[in-house]
């Protein structure tokens, strides 16, 4: 009898840990009144959106990642040893004025690839520690990362979003609330040949680039928007991280759509780095999800079971 409440208490003791050890959920916003379509975001709508500034005011955007690292650009820190200055600022909706939530939060370092020498050769991401963790609230949230072999196809929804200019040399006004436009995605092909158009602004589309936007132009990323998320809905309802914003020529040009970094490409350097859990693209849906969760916690179960067992025995 006695055995048998300890066997109980162990078994509770170890279920209760496991819940608390669950990660935060990424890409999932909490306020989900999204209006889709209107080019100002809506409260809470990307909670994975940071603010990069210098002394200077707005450098570049960014994302949440983990507790205590954004994601962003190589060109955001074009020295990544002198980051004194920086500070990034989460929780964040309007630009100028009150955030409830809203934190602030040095850097405690910058880590760029080694080879990266500019954006229109490649490698263009940053991994940004902070020098404190943020807290979880509904403003603030991770975003979730792909796989290495995530493919993201121009029948997906994507959007991108910053406080970036709002066409060229046209900085955002007002309270610069965050602005967001959905884009689809352009094959690696059919972007490198939109470049090929004007030969002497022509550009390779390296593996480690994507291109999102309109061909007819119009609509696009811009100057301040660089280091901030292309993210793209996969079929759990949750949102991915598949673009950095990198570069451009001018803006919303025809044949001219903004570059972002491709973050799947660097799937095994983020985890080496900052070890987050990452998600496959398209074919990640609710099935899958419980699928994976039941046979963690049947995985769990046997090894609890069997360690009760040893103890009860001994
Ligand atoms: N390099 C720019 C920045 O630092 C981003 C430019 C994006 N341009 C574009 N046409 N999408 O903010």
């Amino acid at each position: 009898m006695q055995n048998t409440s300890y066997f109980w208490t162990v078994f509770l003791v170890f279920i209760g840990l496991l819940w608390m050890g669950e990660a935060q959920e990424c890409g999932r916003p909490q306020m989900l009144n999204r209006i889709v379509g209107d080019s100002s975001a809506s409260e809470g709508a990307w909670p994975w959106q940071v603010d990069i500034q210098n002394g200077q005011g707005h450098v570049c955007g960014g994302n949440v990642i983990k507790e205590n690292w954004i994601l962003s650009a190589a060109h955001c820190f074009p020295n990544p040893n002198d980051i004194s200055s920086y500070i990034i600022y989460v929780g964040w909706q309007q630009m100028q004025g009150w955030n409830p939530d809203e934190t602030s939060h040095s850097i405690r370092r910058v880590v760029v690839p080694l080879g990266y020498t500019n954006s229109q050769l490649g490698q263009d991401i940053a991994l940004v520690e902070l020098a404190s963790s943020v807290v979880w609230t509904e403003h603030i949230q991770p975003v979730s990362l792909p796989t290495a072999s995530a493919e993201f196809s121009s029948d997906m929804r994507c959007m991108i979003t910053g406080w970036g200019d709002i066409r060229d040399w046209v900085t955002l006004q007002g309270v610069g609330p965050l602005q967001e436009l959905q884009v689809p995605i352009i094959d690696s092909k059919t972007c490198q040949d939109m470049f090929l158009k004007n030969p002497t602004e022509n550009i390779d589309i390296r593996y480690d680039m994507m291109c999102a936007g309109f061909q007819e132009g119009g609509k696009d990323s811009c100057q301040g928007d660089s280091g901030g998320p292309l993210v793209c809905q996969v079929s759990d309802g949750s949102w991915v991280q598949a673009g950095i914003g990198s570069f451009g020529f001018g803006c919303d040009k025809p044949n001219r759509p903004g570059v972002y970094a491709k973050v799947s490409s660097f799937a095994n350097y983020i985890q080496s780095h900052v070890g987050v859990q990452q998600k496959s693209g398209s074919s990640h849906n609710w099935a899958d999800r419980v699928m994976v969760r039941a046979a963690q916690l049947i995985e769990k179960l046997i090894a609890i079971t069997i360690t009760a067992a040893t103890i009860m025995s001994s």
